[in-house]
């Protein structure tokens, strides 16, 4: 009797503790908090920068931030941070708190001390990429002088790529088309070149074209190659189904040697020393040997006993 008592109290105590947390939705955030306006310029620079640290340090939990109307996680996932109701339904203040405070009993760490606020409020600029209706402050800090980086808004339609053995540099030169159709100088388009390995793709870099519709990068010396000695290099435009793929001589041709060659444990029986063989042939002699005499003997032993 007692210890059903026992276990109704804990049951209701654990229902008690699991409804408190499901409740508890208080981050912890002042009216003025959540009246706070972006602190610094919402610039395509700050965006960026805030999109990398959100990469590094949220993406683990939160993924894929996709523009949705409704976020379809359930907890214990972190919800989809391009979710539009989230964004509508909150002030700049309350994402940079709710990041500063987080909400430790459901998962969300807080940032307060490990990111600087500097780096909270570009988290927060990148967030609000994700949101067409965001109307960012007018006294968000001083916007740097000179006019904003115009973008490119025509079509790429290919994209040719070399690369220079001498200089060790890849260039991707993109052909494009403006809206009416005429050839077009791609300025500003964002580039990602690749060099294929065994498993997957190796990023080199993402750069934006010049006032050429050239993005050139860096490619490493000495990168291992096929057994021909080529590597195959690829660039692919954001947004965009532009990717081109090539195979060029460069690199350290990779000489494949034959595992099976030479005296080891896995090499085949052609290839094993003499002496090996001989020894191991005649172990394995003299184990029989002694099998058979054994049962010589025990033969020996039961012809003397019908005598
Ligand atoms: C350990 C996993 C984890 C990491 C890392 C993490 N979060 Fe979260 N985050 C969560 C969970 C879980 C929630 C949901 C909490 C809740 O609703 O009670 C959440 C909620 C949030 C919310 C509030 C969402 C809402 O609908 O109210 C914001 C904003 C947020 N996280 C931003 C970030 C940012 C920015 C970073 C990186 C600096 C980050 N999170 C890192 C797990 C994480």
């Amino acid at each position: 009797m007692k210890n059903t008592y026992k276990i109704i109290g804990l049951m209701s105590l654990g229902l008690l503790m699991m409804s408190h947390l499901q409740a508890q939705t208080d981050w912890g955030i002042t009216a003025e908090q959540k009246a706070e306006e972006l602190k610094i310029p919402f610039t395509e620079q700050n965006q960026e920068a805030g999109l990398a640290i959100f990469e590094k340090s949220c993406k683990a939990c939160h993924s894929k931030t996709e523009i949705v109307p409704k976020n379809q996680r359930q907890l214990p996932l972190a919800p989809n941070l391009g979710c539009q109701v989230f964004q509508s339904t909150h002030t700049d203040g309350e994402i940079f708190w709710k990041i500063t405070n987080g909400h430790i009993a459901s998962g969300m760490p807080p940032y307060g001390t490990s990111l600087s606020d500097d780096d909270r409020w570009k988290i927060v600029s990148y967030l609000r990429t994700l949101y067409a209706d965001y109307q960012p402050p007018t006294n968000a800090g001083e916007v740097p002088a000179g006019p904003p980086a115009e973008k490119f808004t025509g079509t790429i339609k290919s994209i040719a790529l070399s690369l220079d053995a001498q200089t060790h540099k890849i260039t991707a030169k993109l052909d494009a088309v403006d809206a009416e159709g005429n050839p077009a100088k791609a300025k500003n388009v964002k580039v990602s070149i690749y060099i294929k390995r065994q498993f997957g793709s190796l990023l080199l870099g993402t750069i934006k074209t010049n006032d050429n519709s050239v993005a050139v990068v860096e490619c490493p010396v000495e990168i291992p190659a096929d057994t021909n000695g080529n590597i195959t290099i690829s660039a692919a435009v954001a947004n965009s189904s532009a990717y081109t793929s090539k195979e060029v001589k460069y690199g350290k041709k990779l000489v494949w040697k034959n595992p099976l060659d030479g005296n080891h444990l896995w090499a085949v029986s052609a290839k094993t020393p003499l002496w090996l063989k001989i020894t191991y042939l005649s172990v394995v002699l003299i184990v029989w040997l002694v099998i058979f005499w054994s049962i010589f003997q025990l033969y020996r032993i039961y012809s003397l006993r019908e005598r």
